[in-house]
């Protein structure tokens, strides 16, 4: 019977457990992995992990293994193999060969997911980056690969010169590529300009991928913020208001999430993204608290903060989802976290719960950026005092037949506006 609708690709995962990988470890990478086919709209249908003392330079698991696999094909029926680390262009195309169905590695799956999440021209021209220096090697093992076919007269695929006019196309692709990106950042870092100049306290949302920040941006700023139940939604950063309690307002700015064995050619695509972090007054963290990897991730955070220069900058970590876990759960994750963090709040970003705090938290960690001044604004310039109360934060006010006394506090860089009317 011919199939009327398309089903998804039906995947085989496979692994390597090395010496000196805890196992605990290994299967973690493996639900990853899961999590990130299902992702890309793929239906995982086999993992399969072997034991070895090094990863094989031809197949990447042992020639037993391949074949075993090969022979479960008519059972499983599966359309793609995924393999958990990087594989070169000779285990690819051998890989390829003996399975005779398409092989992926965890860049590959990674790229394709970043792919269809990217949402603004940078998203889009730092994956087209990425996934071209992904490939390019390929191209040459194609190439080699052409050459061997060729020398025992069997024919097929491209020929030497296409290949080598293929590569000259896809490095002057890359070229241009990042002409444009330069561009694109030059127009971004422009735009934080703009920003600065508002002068509104920022907050960085980072964490773990499908921690919920973009569910916790929806919720906090009604902002519409895509939010799925898929790793990698986010992909470009977005920015926000927050009107906090007391009414001042911070800028909200998403970033993409992060991940395990993030591939090194990533990080340094999305390293400029990510700089908005390093620049935040306060970074808001946030953890899935039903995560079995809870403290992994967490250390993943850590190190890629610390990595972008920016483990120092004040933060706040926000335990989310806490309406799936029990009390005691809740409990002893909220322990496990303020062992490693100073201050650690619990909240539901879906249920609107714990926010009311996390705010006044908020609050109290970017008011110790502002300054305090006395002011004597004159009667018709009430607009100033709405600047305040937006910017920064209004103690006391007394009305005098001059005009509104007030004591407050404002973001260092707004002082100049408010100088003038300073009192005595
Ligand atoms: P990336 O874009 O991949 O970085 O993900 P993210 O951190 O933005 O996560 P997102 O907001 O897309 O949420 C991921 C999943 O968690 C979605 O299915 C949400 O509905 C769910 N989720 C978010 N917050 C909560 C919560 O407070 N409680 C529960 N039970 N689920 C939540």
């Amino acid at each position: 019977m011919k199939e009327t609708t398309p089903r998804p690709d039906r995947v085989f995962l496979l692994g390597v457990l090395l010496p000196g990988t805890e196992p605990e470890r290994l299967d973690e990478q493996m639900r990853e992995l899961a999590e990130l086919t299902r992702t890309a709209g793929g239906e995982v249908v086999a993992t399969d992990v072997q034991r070895r003392a090094d990863i094989d330079p031809a197949l990447f698991v042992g020639a037993g293994k391949v074949a075993e696999i090969a022979e479960r094909h008519g059972e499983l029926e599966y359309d793609l193999v995924i393999c958990n680390e990087d594989l070169s262009p000779r285990q690819l195309r051998n890989l390829d060969r003996r399975l005779k169905v398409r092989v992926m590695d965890r860049t590959d799956l990674i790229l394709d997911i970043f792919a269809r999440h990217a949402r603004t021209r940078e998203g889009r021209l730092q994956v087209e980056v990425a996934s071209l220096r992904h490939w390019l090697p390929r191209l040459v093992g194609a190439y080699d690969y052409n050459r061997q076919v060729g020398g025992v007269g069997v024919r097929g695929g491209p020929g030497e010169q296409q290949i080598e006019i293929e590569r000259r196309r896809v490095r002057v692709r890359m070229r241009d590529l990042e002409r444009e990106l330069e561009q694109v950042r030059g127009q971004r870092e422009r735009q934080r300009e703009s920003r600065r100049v508002s002068e509104l306290a920022t907050v960085a949302v980072v964490g773990y991928t499908n921690a919920g920040k973009s569910t916790l941006l929806n919720t906090l700023t009604g902002a519409g913020v895509l939010a799925e139940n898929q790793l990698f939604a986010t992909l470009d950063p977005t920015t926000r208001r927050w009107r906090l309690p007391g009414g001042r307002e911070v800028l909200l700015s998403d970033t993409v999430g992060f991940i395990q064995k993030l591939p090194t050619e990533l990080v340094a695509a999305f390293r400029a993204t990510l700089e908005e972090v390093t620049e935040a007054d306060l970074i808001l963290q946030v953890v899935d608290g039903t995560a079995a990897a809870l403290d992994d991730q967490a250390e993943t955070v850590d190190q890629v903060l610390a990595e972008l220069g920016a483990a120092d900058r004040p933060r706040i970590i926000a335990v989310n989802k806490a309406d799936a876990l029990g009390p005691a759960a809740l409990r002893r994750v909220l322990q496990r976290l303020r062992a490693r963090y100073p201050l650690v709040l619990p909240i539901s970003a879906l249920r609107n719960r714990g926010l009311e705090r996390l705010g006044e938290a908020v609050v109290k960690a970017t008011e110790s950026e502002l300054v305090a001044m006395e002011l004597l604004v004159p009667w018709g310039r009430e607009r100033i005092l709405a600047e305040l109360r937006r910017e920064g934060v209004v103690d006391e006010t007394t009305f005098t037949p001059e005009g509104t006394y007030l004591r407050g506090r404002a973001p260092k860089g707004a002082l100049h506006r408010f100088r003038q009317y300073a009192a005595g």
